[in-house]
């Protein structure tokens, strides 16, 4: 008996260097535990990051290798996964022009994130065509791939909605050609930032995964605490503490509890709470850096890893778009 067939995952990140223990967290691991069950397929959007990013792609290529390395440092594997970069795939932007034919302008205008976007980045010019079309590229990333199931985070609600309904309309006027593709959203842990904001490049609040062992302390010294603990006899309250949820993803169970107990009855200083949880955490990311070690002493490992998914992920695109010139009677 034949085994059924997997469901196709589908998720792609906008290229923003080396990850750190949001994206981790947020995304990246979730796609590793996702690529046994699933068929999956990763990319770097680096079409997308041109939406905003166009006037200074100077950092793209980079930002797109230091990624790549991390993801498969933390364990993202080739063999399982198809692993690739988004402007490697030309039928992208050929289904992309399709989806556009079909995609009322209503619609763009109408997701929240667009406008909420042109407020937030206001010194940039984004009037443009690419910045309002950004859903119906990824639509075509999805579809491209017959993706079934997209683990994304519920930022991209809005975005997946409005690429099931392209996908509605492009079968209903042509044929069933495509899956309506599925939001995965997982349950993903709170990752707030050094100060106690959400992690995030930009407020430069960030433990990078390939920090070393020394950034990872220096970093976790740091660190804001209970700010009602000014004495180390003061009671604490993990809830209120920006430490706490690291130990949570960071220290086994038993661990969690006794630090929780300990800080409330303030029988635990928080300097010894942080030496404890930069054990546990370097304990943690030191095989991830040994295996970046290893990736970065083969030059052009990475490059050859993308090489070969983009082949494989042309190979899948192109029998779709065989399927669409079929579905839409051209030749
Ligand atoms: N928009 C996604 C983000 O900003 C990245 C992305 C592009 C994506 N194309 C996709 C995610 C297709 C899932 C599927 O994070
Ligand atoms: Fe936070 Fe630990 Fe200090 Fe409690 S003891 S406030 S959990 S650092």
């Amino acid at each position: 008996m034949s085994e059924p067939a997997k469901k196709i995952v589908l998720s792609g990140l906008r290229p923003t260097g080396r990850v750190h223990l949001g994206n981790y967290w947020g995304a990246v691991k979730n796609w590793v535990d996702l690529q046994d069950q699933y068929d999956c397929r990763y990319f770097v959007a680096d079409l997308h990051a041109l939406t905003t990013d166009y006037a200074d792609t100077s950092a793209i290529r980079e930002s797109t290798i230091e990624a790549v390395t991390d993801w498969l440092s933390v364990g993202l594997d080739p063999e399982k996964a198809v692993i690739f970069v988004q402007s490697q795939v030309p039928q992208t932007a050929e289904l992309a022009l399709i989806f556009g034919m079909i995609t009322p302008l209503g619609w763009l205008e109408r997701v929240p994130t667009y406008k909420e976007q042109l407020q937030e980045l206001r010194e940039r010019e984004l009037g443009t065509f690419g910045f309002l079309g950004y859903p119906v590229l990824m639509t075509a990333d999805i579809a491209l791939y017959r993706g079934q199931c997209v683990p994304v985070g519920k930022d991209q609600e809005s975005h997946l909605e409005i690429c099931r309904e392209i996908v509605r309309r492009f079968n209903g006027m042509y044929g069933e050609v495509f899956p309506e593709p599925q939001a995965l959203y997982t349950a993903t842990p709170k990752v707030p930032g050094l100060d106690g904001r959400k992690m995030s490049k930009s407020y430069g609040n960030t433990i990078a995964l390939s920090d070393s062992a020394d950034d990872v302390k220096a970093k976790v010294m740091s660190m804001v605490t209970d700010p009602k603990r000014a004495r180390r006899t003061d009671a604490g309250d993990p809830g209120t503490c920006n430490l706490f949820p690291f130990h949570l993803l960071y220290s086994p169970k038993e661990e969690i509890a006794q630090v929780d107990e300990e800080c409330r009855a303030a029988t635990r200083g928080c300097v010894d709470c942080k030496k404890h949880l930069i054990r546990n955490m370097n304990a943690a990311l030191d095989p991830v850096r040994e295996r970046r070690t290893e990736i970065t002493a083969k030059p052009g490992f990475v490059r050859e890893v993308l090489q070969e998914g983009g082949v494989r992920a042309r190979a899948l695109a192109s029998s779709t778009m065989r399927d669409v010139a079929d579905a839409m009677k051209l030749l």
